[in-house]
């Protein structure tokens, strides 16, 4: 047996059972166990177990990850995998849970700290371990010197998705320095055929799929940007050679966090493959004063057998259920009317009332003004910061405006962008050390703007104070929270040069208990989390948002790839998707008001078009697909989706189907790019309904084949399958089967 073979074998007996040293009987599904004996840890919870356990050494291993075990499997405690060379030692080949930057480690560590004595050694080794109900919590301390790591895992009892976390306490005597720290690492057995798949992006250009083979060496995404960023999403996705849309093993997981952060997948020489995900070392130092602790970001990680769109339910699922506010029961997405592509800054009170009562006459639910009612703001240029009504444009304050929306029936939202201010601004002037920057040097600017640092007690105070006088003052039901560029020249002078490096936390942190105390104070109020289009999303801005902004670009042929990319990661039920005007301000591309529809009402359907420019037809048109919408929106924004055909790659078609979660009603979208050659009309082939029940079949807009039946079993339709009459270019259908 070669050493390759010896590692793969150590590993696969250590991880998939081998001989027992414990037996687990008679688990009850979500609620961990632990075999004292062997201090070996079980989390069973949906389709999953994740097993991890104390090595002989008495660092923590994981033992295995993936579908369901039985109750009965015994589960071995963990033993390291031999040095397999003298380049490959043991430390830096074995499937640690948590390593420690120290000894011999060459992979990711998930904890790195420098000591005032220059030591940067550290050996975590286990200590002891809680479990109170669906949590474990396991204590880690380094062999001798005070740092003290606790993590927490649970897991979600129905999607078995686990989350896990860190934190780390300093209990000696002087600083301790953390230049590195991830909420965990992850790990996966000696396989040649993984892939990773990721989102990548830019402004206009988020959430594209990316998928790459894992081979030796590490892929890194990362944001190093303070904010999470369109240029690479904070999830990812793991499967097997052979794993498809609706079949086979994928492995997948966020990070809960909204600041800078980096996710490392790599696969060690011996090809173990571990992920490791947490704060962003890039330019991170934060240093603990005695006494004092740093907590990771959470990460939440899940498995399906069912494919990557399996996988995307669950975490779906998990978002509606655990993350997002009001889980497990959501308030359905409102219908929206939000002005920005139709006036821009050019916003006033008569302007603002023509177009909410153009917007309540074709159903709209909540007419959100954005950008330009405050402040000096009637461009880029100025007024950020000063969070005061423009008086030019509102003499008489929002209140009418407001009132006349009321009455319409309509909430009513507003824009704000909290965590920027213009130096063309009064905050400015009077605070222009209240962003961030290092003294002496340049101030780059962005859209003529700079950011505010939050992490200063006086900055946040004074956007509390801004935002809960806005919320008190007028009947506001919802805010769209922007945050329209990345950091640069990251200093916080007005603490210790130590200190200042503590900005990427503190700055997120006080995001968060921003949020979270406007919500306190403010429980009726919902927000939408946006940044430049869908620059902030990510599960820890979910937890405290309804909704998130997924791109400025509104081509509803654009959106269709930027939806499917969406959907991998983050559920359609806070999706927000406008119908705009055509030509797209984008790309110039022309497509009719219906395609336009059908792309947003994949998801959370809002309007942005010019509704000044429309023709009594479009009125007419739009009043039709928003009531249509308004029946199937439970099923579209909470229900089980399914990629039916994929827009990627090229294809000219591409299907998404939604099926409610009671089976009783499934919702088909049909999109054709482009047409040609007399190409003959595929069947699609649904999936997700009850084969025993009866469906009618209606049509929102376009048709079927002629021939179609009307009514027909779930096996029929998703056996035999649904031909969508498309032809010509930028053409769609939508389709709804009711149950009988
Ligand atoms: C960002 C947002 C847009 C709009 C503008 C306003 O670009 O993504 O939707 O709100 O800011 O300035």
């Amino acid at each position: 047996m070669n050493n390759f073979d010896q590692r793969r074998r150590s590993i696969c007996v250590s991880l998939l059972g081998g001989l027992a040293s414990m037996a687990i009987t008679g688990v009850v599904k979500a609620k961990p166990t632990v075999d004292e004996a062997a201090k070996v840890f079980r989390l069973d919870g949906g389709a999953v177990t994740y097993a991890f356990g104390v090595n002989p050494d008495g660092r923590l291993q994981t033992v295995y990850w993936g579908s369901s075990l039985s109750p009965a499997d015994q589960l071995s405690a963990p033993v390291p995998v031999p040095d397999n060379s003298s380049n490959e030692m043991s430390i830096t080949v074995t499937p640690f849970e948590f390593p420690g930057f120290g000894g011999g480690l060459t992979v990711e560590p998930a904890l790195k700290v420098t000591f005032p004595d220059g030591v940067r050694d550290l050996d975590l080794r286990y200590v002891d371990h809680q479990v109170s109900g669906d949590r474990i919590v396991v204590r880690l301390k380094d062999v001798s010197r005070a740092v003290h790591v606790t993590l927490n895992y649970s897991m979600d009892a129905a999607t078995g998705v686990l989350s896990r976390s860190a934190v780390v306490e300093n209990r000696s005597a002087d600083w301790i320095q953390i230049d590195q720290l991830a909420a965990a690492s992850f790990n996966l057995p000696y396989s040649d055929d993984y892939q990773l798949s990721y989102l990548t992006g830019r402004w206009a250009g988020e959430f594209a799929l990316q998928t790459r083979p894992i081979t030796p060496g590490a892929t890194v995404i990362e944001s190093r940007k303070g904010v999470t960023s369109h240029q690479a999403n904070p999830w990812i996705a793991v499967n097997r050679r052979g794993t498809e849309e609706e079949s086979g093993p994928v492995w997948f997981g966020a990070l809960a966090w909204s600041g800078s952060w980096r996710i490392s997948v790599d696969m060690d020489s011996l090809g173990g493959l571990r992920a490791t995900a947490g704060y962003n070392p890039f330019d991170f130092a934060y240093r603990l004063k005695p006494g004092e602790r740093l907590a990771s970001p959470a990460f939440h990680a899940g498995f399906s057998n069912e494919g990557f769109g399996g996988a995307s339910r669950l975490f779906h699922r998990y978002q509606r259920t655990r993350i997002l506010p009001g889980a497990p029961t959501l308030r359905p997405r409102p219908v929206l009317y939000n002005s920005w592509e139709a006036t821009e800054f050019a916003v006033d009170e008569a302007g603002q009332m023509v177009l909410a009562e153009k917007a309540a006459s074709i159903g709209v639910e909540r007419f959100v003004v954005d950008d330009g009612w405050f402040g000096a703001r009637n461009d880029s240029r100025a007024g950020l910061g000063d969070w005061f009504v423009n008086a030019k444009k509102f003499p008489n304050g929002l209140a009418p405006l407001i009132k006349r929306a009321n009455d319409l029936g309509m909430e009513f939202g507003l824009w704000v962008e909290p965590e920027m201010v213009n130096p063309n601004s009064d905050l400015y002037r009077a605070h222009p050390d209240w962003v961030i920057h290092f003294p002496g040097r340049a101030r780059s600017e962005a859209r003529d703007q700079l950011v505010l640092n939050l992490a200063r007690k006086e900055v946040y105070d004074y956007l509390l104070h801004a935002l809960d006088r806005l919320l008190t003052s007028n009947n506001i039901a919802f805010l769209k929270w922007d945050h329209n560029r990345a950091w640069s020249e990251p200093g916080w002078p007005a603490v210790a040069p130590a200190e200042q490096q503590r900005l990427y936390v503190a700055y997120v942190d006080n995001l968060y208990k921003l949020l979270a105390e406007l919500r306190r104070r403010h429980p009726h109020i919902e927000i939408e989390s946006c940044a430049s289009g869908g620059g902030r999303v990510d599960l820890g801005i979910m937890a405290l948002t309804d909704q998130v902004w997924v791109s400025d670009n509104t081509d509803p042929y654009d959106r269709l790839l930027i939806q499917d990319g969406f959907s991998h990661a983050y559920a359609p039920a806070i999706m927000m998707a406008w119908v705009t005007d055509a030509p797209n301000f984008v790309n110039q591309r022309v497509t009719s008001l219906e395609y336009r529809f059908l792309s947003a009402m994949q998801g959370s359907l809002g309007v942005g078009a010019n509704l000044n420019h429309w023709s009594s037809d479009d009125f007419t048109k739009a009043k039709q697909l928003i009531a249509a919408y308004k029946v199937i929106r439970p099923t579209v924004q909470q229900g089980n989706l399914y990629r039916l055909v994929s827009p990627r790659g090229g294809s000219a078609r591409s299907a998404t189907l939604s099926v409610a979660q009671d089976g009783n009603q499934a919702v088909l979208f049909a999109f054709l790019h482009s047409g040609g050659m007399r190409d003959a009309q595929p069947y699609i082939q649904l999936r997700g309904l009850d084969p025993a029940k009866e469906y009618t079949l209606r049509m929102i807009s376009g048709s079927v084949a002629p021939k179609t039946p009307n009514k027909a079993s779930g096996a029929y339709w998703m056996g035999q399958g649904i031909k969508v009459s498309l032809e010509g270019d930028f053409q769609a259908a939508a389709v709804v089967l009711d149950a009988l």
